[in-house]
């Protein structure tokens, strides 16, 4: 055997990085946001809300102790993205790691649904992920190197039994080929994008009113019987920002608890 200098646990290591991740107030956002730190980056938590989600994460964040940063922010907005970047840059070090997880969910009937609800969705779901992705690759490029993760979901794989969510699942299915497209345009500058597509997981997204009915269907139509945790989305977002990824780009990662088996 050759001489072995492999130290396994260390690919996982995320000292001395800086995160920006969206969504970042709640759900899989909130959730990756703090494993990031609990890895070892300082990380900008960047939301539109304007409850106390941003506070509650940067709260485990300070726990963990690392340096955040909370970033009140619309993810339609290019300024703001270039903003937010330039101020997590100034405030907490070179940018180095992203994962773009805003983004909303709702259903209508395709015949029934207004332009706006359609275009709302889209904007927030597809082109946010591209100018998040934009202002992120913009600062990493400059920097030399860079892993970006972009949260799209198992809708952009299969179209989910009974849901009316044509502009969903469309806007996810283009998280997925657009992020590809991305890897490849970064793939020799260091820059890589991967995806995580998570299966139903239980999130504030999935107990708005309209969904609170579909959660036993979930659970019985996913071959594990159950829907993820938002933890469970945690491991494979280290895993592909880290440096045990360092060959992986392009590539959608179901977290689906072997949904799109069936
Ligand atoms: N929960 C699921 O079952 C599931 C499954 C597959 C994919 N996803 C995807 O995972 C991501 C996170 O979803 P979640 O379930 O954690 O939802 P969530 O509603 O708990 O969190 C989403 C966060 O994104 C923020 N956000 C929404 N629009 C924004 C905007 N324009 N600018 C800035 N922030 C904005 C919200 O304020 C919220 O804090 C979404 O992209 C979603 O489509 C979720």
């Amino acid at each position: 055997m050759s001489d072995i200098t492999l130290n396994a646990p260390k690919l996982f290591d995320l000292r001395g990085q800086v995160a920006l991740v969206t969504g970042a107030g709640s759900g899989i956002g909130q959730r990756i946001a703090i494993g990031l730190a609990q890895c070892g980056a300082d990380v900008a938590l960047l939301d539109r809300r304007s409850d106390d989600g941003l506070a509650n994460t940067a709260s485990h964040i300070e726990a963990a102790g690392r340096r955040f940063l909370q970033i009140a922010a619309d993810v339609t907005s290019k300024s703001s993205l270039a903003e937010a970047v330039a101020r997590t840059e100034a405030e907490l070090g070179a940018l180095t790691l992203a994962v773009n997880a805003a983004g909303i969910a709702n259903a209508k009937p395709a015949e029934e649904m207004e332009e706006d609800q359609y275009q709302t969705l889209m904007d927030i779901n597809l082109k946010g992920v591209f100018l998040s992705c934009q202002a992120e690759a913009r600062a990493m490029l400059k920097n030399g190197r860079g892993s970006i993760v972009n949260i799209a979901s198992m809708s952009g794989v299969i179209v989910n039994r009974g849901l009316s969510q044509a502009h969903y699942n469309a806007s996810k299915a283009g998280v997925i080929h657009m992020s590809k497209s991305l890897a490849m345009e970064w793939v020799g500058r260091g820059i890589r994008v991967n995806t995580i597509s998570p299966g139903y997981t239980a999130t504030p997204m999935n107990t708005r009113p309209e969904m609170v009915h579909q959660t036993k269907l979930f659970e019985e139509q996913t071959p594990m019987q159950r829907m993820a945790t938002v933890d469970e989305m945690v491991g494979p977002a280290v895993f592909l920002l880290s440096n045990a990824a360092s060959f992986v780009t392009g590539v959608d990662l179901l977290v689906d608890g072997g949904f799109c088996c069936w």
